[in-house]
């Protein structure tokens, strides 16, 4: 070998030893969170007239595994531990655990709250926008102000995918005015036992109703009014994928629920027949995030089955969004945290709804990567839905410039109005009494829910559990409806509990309002879904000092009223219909005529539970069948 032949074998062995360290090196620093690839001035994710996909891959090509594991983690705001840690952690997603307000609970606050926690995620080194998420499943209606829409259940009522588009618009309008981007509506789920305790939060249990009104409630959402570049306004999350409202009374996993949270003992093809098909419009209207439920499929957490996730909702469906877990539900698959996590992780979650120690997530599944438990390719996948659904909402962009008068607007009020009117559902209708006519000049109005908004909106508003009272900025009772469509010269007494005097003559007409106190998830699991003591006495008090009585049912689910309901002249479904209670008086008066139907059978007993598809188990008819309602 001569000097030159030695000289040059020393320089490829000095070459491929440099190369080495460089690797080494670089390995290194992607776990210990550095970045090898300096960031240019201008990189091209930054250019918003590249191609999405153009920017989700140059951006990823930037990030460290830690970087894309924070934007997996979605985090409830007062979870947060110290403020920078969204830089920090690079986290992708917050959220609003219903009720988790600012200090200044106005619309204002609101945007201010939403605007620091973005600004701060835009000042990460790669500045990628954090995500924040709230449940605007009846309007925006954490806020106190907002306009609160009928729940689900009367929208179900209304049969109507043109209002219900309207009313999702109006929703994100009030979103987007808070620089709220995202939220977890709508439902998908479909009741089966009307002692569940979110019947109020879905349209149906007719997956073509739900299809047809869920798809034009993720279009209402996610077109964009403005017309600027940007895809999405504000992000649809169809959930709780799938079979939630299936499960089977006593088998909620949660000590103190009853049937929510519970498991759906359904075959696979009942799953495909029933719950599949909505979630498949889903995909192809465009829902760019999906919601997994709390739920089990037989002894199967949905979170942790890749069959369901991976499988069938990303490979079968095709779907190309992200999918996020629910509330804490990653932590409820068996096993300890770390192998929770990881399951879901490779089941096919995507952002995990922690919604708490984020600092854990971040740590575990750095080591789950390191110890091949998760594949790099899974977190990319991941990371790669995320991030392209961000820039679909146009987040690195200037955001969309909100007004905030569009919380609680004149007009959406109007649409919430004309939404209540469209939901009532009128039972029973003895000899015509309704619509009230011009020669009803006394009437007496008692009942729980006349004058209580608190009751007419239900839960999710401003509180988890709801409101009890007449507390809602903006928002107008059933009985103020009542007084102001009456007729000149009409004479309106009201007493909660019909405590009017037993002389003659008796009223014209008597209207109760009674019905259901709010509740949410499993706190609304009710073995006994009546109406109260208090409703009955109240009612047959109204009967003894009016000629004729009219009940108005606010409700969020049917309740068992087959021998009570004998003794009513008439009997109206007004289920929950949130801050526009003049909606109801409208119909009364026959103002707007009752167009609304039944979105789900109406049991006559508690032996017809579950209601499987509408066909109850002991096989004897409903009290009214699903999509029962009369008019005139
Ligand atoms: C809740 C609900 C889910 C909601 C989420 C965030 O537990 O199951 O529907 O979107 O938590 O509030």
């Amino acid at each position: 070998m001569t000097i030159s032949h030695l000289g040059k074998y020393w320089l490829i062995v000095l070459i491929a030893c440099l190369f080495m360290t460089l690797f080494i090196s670089y390995e290194a620093h992607k776990f210990a969170g550095s970045n090898m690839s300096e960031l240019p001035d201008n990189p091209l994710y930054r250019n918003s007239e590249t191609p999405v996909n153009q920017r989700v891959a140059d951006l990823m090509s930037y990030m460290t595994l830690e970087e894309k594991i924070g934007q997996m983690a979605l985090v409830e705001k007062n979870s947060l531990k110290e403020v920078g840690d969204i830089q920090t952690y690079g986290l992708g997603g917050a959220l609003s655990g219903f009720g988790g307000r600012p200090d200044d609970n106005t619309p204002s606050g609101w945007k201010q709250m939403v605007e620091t926690f973005v600004l701060e995620s835009r000042s990460s080194r790669l500045g990628i926008p954090i995500l924040y998420g709230v449940d605007a499943i009846h309007g925006h209606s954490n806020v106190p102000g907002s306009t609160i829409f009928p729940h689900f259940i009367g929208l179900g009522a209304s049969g109507d995918a043109t209002l219900v588009k309207k009313v999702a618009q109006a929703t994100g309008d009030e979103l987007l005015a808070t620089g709220v981007r995202w939220s977890y509506s709508p439902t998908y789920d479909m009741p089966e036992d009307i002692r569940w305790g979110r019947v109020y939060e879905t349209f149906s249990d007719d997956p073509q109703l739900v299809s047809s009104l869920g798809s034009a409630y993720i279009r209402g959402l996610q077109e964009n009014q403005t017309k600027s570049s940007t895809t999405i306004s504000v992000l649809a999350t169809p959930k709780h994928y799938i079979g939630v409202g299936g499960m089977l009374w006593n088998s909620s996993s949660n000590e103190n629920f009853r049937i929510d949270q519970g498991s759906t003992p359904v075959d696979e093809k009942k799953l495909r027949e029933h719950y599949l098909p909505p979630f498949q419009k889903a995909v192809e209207v465009g829902a760019a995030s999906v919601m997994v439920g709390l739920n089990s499929w037989g002894d199967t957490k949905i979170a942790s089955s890749t069959y369901l996730v991976q499988t069938v909702l990303k490979e079968e469906l095709g779907f190309k969004g992200f999918v996020v877990s629910d509330w804490y539900g990653v932590y409820e698959i068996p096993g300890d945290n770390y192998t929770a996590a990881i399951t879901a992780i490779n089941a096919g979650v995507d952002m995990v709804m922690l919604p708490f120690e984020y600092k854990e997530f971040v740590r575990d599944i750095k080591q789950a990567v390191s110890k091949g438990d998760i594949s790099e390719a899974r977190i990319d996948d991941a990371v790669q839905r995320i991030l392209t659904a961000k820039f679909q909402l146009g987040l690195f962009e200037t955001s969309i410039t909100p007004d905030i008068s569009e919380v609680g607007s004149s007009a959406h009020r109007v649409l919430a109005r004309d939404a209540v009117a469209k939901s009532l559902v009128l039972l029973k209708n003895n000899n015509g009494l309704l619509p009230i006519k011009e020669d009803v000049r006394t009437i007496q109005v008692a009942g729980s829910a006349a004058d209580n908004i608190g009751r007419q909106a239900g839960a999710w508003t401003v509180e988890w559990q709801g409101i009890d009272g007449n507390w809602l900025p903006g928002a107008t009772s059933i009985l103020a409806g009542i007084r102001e469509s009456a007729g000149e010269g009409s004479v309106i007494q009201f007493d909660a509990d019909a405590n009017f005097s037993l002389g003659s003559p008796k009223a014209d007409l008597g209207i109760a309002v009674v019905g259901e106190s709010p509740y949410a998830e499993g706190l609304g699991d009710n073995p006994n879904p009546f109406l109260s003591e208090e409703d009955i006495v109240v009612i047959n008090r109204l009967k003894e000092t009016s000629l004729k009585v009219v009940v108005v049912l606010v409700t969020g689910r049917p309740l068992i009223i087959t021998d009570d309901i004998k003794n009513w002249d008439a009997a109206v479904v007004a289920w929950l219909p949130g801050s526009e209670g003049a909606g109801v008086a409208d119909v009364l008066f026959g103002k707007k005529p009752f167009t609304g139907k039944l979105p789900l059978p109406w049991p006559s007993t508690l032996r017809q539970l579950p209601i499987v598809g509408g066909i109850t188990n002991d096989r004897s008819a409903p009290l009214f069948p699903r999509y029962f309602g009369l008019q005139y």
